[in-house]
């Protein structure tokens, strides 16, 4: 594009060129000046600023994009849809920091990947930018969840746990109360299931991806075990608590309790099953809750506090998605107007007013409009406050894959809970370095 002419210059062209009257000279010359005057703004490209997430969220954060953009004209936002599962995008976010030159701006980030990304160097540190008072607001587990040895490099933007749905119609067709623990959960599954009342009494997710030890640092934690101390690294997984953790679930599938296809299910699959009416209970996150009250098992389901061992309480995992900024990206500035917008009361109210996901902001669980539309956020808000964090360690995508495995192995049969849990343990004590190699 020809633009540099200084100006004095062109106006003597026009002159010595031309034989035009003089008034059109001056028109000419007044609009060339208009143009060079307004040319630089006029052509600024705003900057592109990307991110990468599961195909699903992409769609519902269409609108929110629209509104950034018309309040952030300078900025681009695109977010760049992948697949569903969350170890998925996390190998693909892996690939593409480790083969340098990553085309991401901002990392939308499970809370299990904080420790490894931010051990690896991947993210930009967000403490300078915001101060404790600004963040006091968030839930404290999704906080932490965001910092590494002491350094914040994620904002949560929305919260996750998991919990149970039951159906309050059948148990209360058949006279119980909600279970309180694995054996209520049993008995009452098994009496619905005989009276003819449901196909299925309890859906979880048994597919081997992340999903996996997610749902099983519920039932872990239910029976009073663990899988790695953060602190001391120790694992547990050998324990006979973690064995009979294994075992619960296993039982579930021998007896019937869950369908056999269990072991391939992720929470989509768990979620149109029980939404079909087809089962008494489901373990699953807070978004199958908007979704199913627009099906026919509408009005019908209510949710708890996940079922637990006798003398045991109950265990919730601790989930959830937030930002941070690729260490790579050249547009941090813009990168963190990001953040701005989708961390703030305003965006994750009319987010979660539109689909339901649970916000990461404690004020909002008891905003009127929220709790008039979603009457179980105030009993939500005591499941997320009591949550359990997958290990916050560097290593723990590796550690996950070894217990999906080995999960996997052990669900279907192929390994008795024990050697499976045996060989996990091991397999993760290899993992880790010793207490003093740090
Ligand atoms: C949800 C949770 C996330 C978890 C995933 C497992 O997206 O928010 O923390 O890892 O489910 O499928």
């Amino acid at each position: 594009m020809r633009i540099s002419k200084p100006l004095g210059n062109l106006k003597r062209e026009v002159r010595s060129r031309s034989k035009l009257p003089g008034f059109l000279v001056l028109l000419i010359a007044s609009l060339a000046a208009i143009q060079f005057s307004i040319h630089p703004a006029a052509t600024q490209q705003p900057v592109t600023v990307k991110v990468f997430m599961n195909a699903p969220e992409t769609v519902l954060w269409q609108p929110f994009i629209k509104e950034f953009e018309a309040k952030n004209p300078d900025i681009n936002l695109e977010a760049v849809a992948g697949p569903t599962d969350t170890n998925l995008i996390e190998d693909l976010y892996t690939s593409a920091f480790l083969l340098g030159d990553s085309p991401y701006d901002l990392v939308y980030m499970d809370i299990v990947w904080v420790p490894k990304f931010a051990a690896a160097g991947w993210l930009r540190p967000l403490s300078e930018r915001v101060t404790e008072a600004e963040l006091s607001d968030f839930l404290a587990g999704d906080l932490n969840g965001g910092r590494y040895r002491g350094e914040l490099y994620r904002i949560p933007t929305r919260s996750d746990a998991g919990m149970l749905y039951y159906r309050k119609d059948l148990l209360k067709q058949a006279g119980y109360p909600p279970p309180e623990t694995f054996a209520e959960l049993i008995k009452i599954s098994q009496d619905l299931q005989q009276q003819g009342l449901a196909d299925w009494g309890y859906l979880w997710q048994g597919k081997q991806y992340e999903g996996l030890p997610a749902m099983f640092t519920e039932i872990l934690a239910g029976f009073g075990g663990f899988w790695v101390d953060p602190q001391t690294l120790e694992v547990g997984l050998d324990q006979p608590q973690a064995v009979q953790a294994v075992e619960f679930l296993r039982s579930t599938i021998e007896n019937r309790l869950s369908p056999p296809g269990v072991t391939t299910y992720a929470e989509e699959e768990t979620r149109r099953l029980f939404q079909n009416g087809k089962a008494v209970f489901l373990r699953n996150w807070p978004y199958v809750y908007s979704l199913a009250s627009e099906t026919t098992i509408a009005g019908k389901y209510a949710i708890k506090p996940m079922v637990h061992a006798s003398g045991q309480r109950s265990g919730a995992c601790q989930g959830g998605w937030g930002l941070g900024i690729a260490k790579s990206s050249k547009h941090p500035e813009a990168a963190w107007r990001v953040i701005e917008f989708f961390s703030s009361a305003e965006t994750q109210k009319k987010y979660s007013l539109a689909n339901g996901y649970a916000p990461s902001r404690k004020s909002l669980y008891n905003d009127p409009e929220l709790v008039a539309k979603y009457n179980h956020f105030p009993q939500l808000l005591e499941v997320i406050e009591n949550s359990v964090l997958r290990p916050p360690i560097a290593q723990y995508a590796q550690a996950s894959d070894i217990l999906q495995r080995y999960l996997s192995a052990a669900l279907t049969a192929r390994m008795t809970p024990q050697q499976a849990m045996k060989a996990a343990a091991n397999e993760t004590r290899l993992l880790l370095p010793k207490r003093d190699e740090g």
